[in-house]
């Protein structure tokens, strides 16, 4: 049962992960006429903003649903998969927000931005870091414990520190200008219990269809005293990994 992707339950409970995207942007320093990838473009509501700058963007996502979202919008967008990427020398910069995290290998990804990239190009974005959602990752956990599951055979979430992502891209060649994890509590539109069905699929593989509810009441139960005010507003305990690096002029591949 891999992670899906429905853009109207995504628009319902998930339109804030654009909506505090606009830091990245403004970190992108996006100049109109560009050629922009977009990488992890999901719905597109991104990737239109940078559109409406005045760039040439193409928004990649490996959800289909996804895809056909952002082509409802009348953007350029085809489905990707981030860790195998085959664009070469193309685009100015390559943008990601909320996408990184959901790709195991990060050096797969760092390699298919840097051979996007034209020289002098950037790859600037944002994704979950270390830390990142932990309190909802410990009651996953229990209540998978509880029933004989282990949590890590199906966490499909790869948080990584600034300091371990940004020695890949200098690995890969990218000058770092900047690279730092830093906590951001995230209001919630709804429920735990809407977040979880919305981003927290596959950790319900193990666990039979009718008592998926019933998991999903115990987590939400564990969570309350941590992430739901005495008015009943949930908050997640996110953290962001934000980084903005170059393809130096003159990079040979
Ligand atoms: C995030 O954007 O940080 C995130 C999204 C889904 C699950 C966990 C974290």
């Amino acid at each position: 049962m891999p992670q899906t992707w429905d853009p109207e339950r995504y628009r319902a409970n998930a339109g804030f992960v654009a909506a505090l995207g606009a830091p990245v942007v403004e970190l992108l320093a996006p100049v109109p006429g560009e050629r922009i990838l977009d990488l992890g473009c999901g719905d597109g509501t991104l990737t239109a903003k940078l559109a409406s700058l005045g760039c040439d963007v193409l928004g990649v996502d490996a959800s289909a649903a996804q895809v056909q979202a952002a082509r409802a919008l009348g953007l350029q967008a085809r489905v990707a998969d981030g860790e195998r990427l085959d664009f070469d020398t193309e685009f100015d910069a390559v943008f990601t927000n909320a996408t990184l995290h959901w790709l195991k290998d990060h050096d797969a990804a760092v390699d298919g931005a840097w051979r996007a990239l034209k020289p002098g190009g950037r790859f600037v974005g944002e994704c979950g870091g270390a830390g990142c959602v932990a309190l909802i990752r410990a009651a996953l956990g229990r209540g998978l414990a509880k029933r004989g599951l282990d949590i890590d055979s199906v966490n499909p979430w790869n948080f990584s520190t600034a300091e371990a992502f940004g020695a890949r891209l200098r690995n890969r060649g990218f000058t770092v200008e900047y690279a730092e994890v830093f906590p951001r509590p995230t209001p919630l539109p709804g429920d735990v219990t809407a977040w979880l069905e919305t981003f927290a699929e596959n950790f319900m593989k193990g666990i039979p269809g009718e008592e998926r509810a019933g998991f999903l009441a115990e987590v939400q139960e564990d969570l309350k005293p941590d992430l739901c005010d005495v008015a009943g507003k949930w908050t997640a305990d996110y953290t962001r990994l934000r980084f903005r690096a170059v393809k130096p002029l003159g990079a040979a591949d």
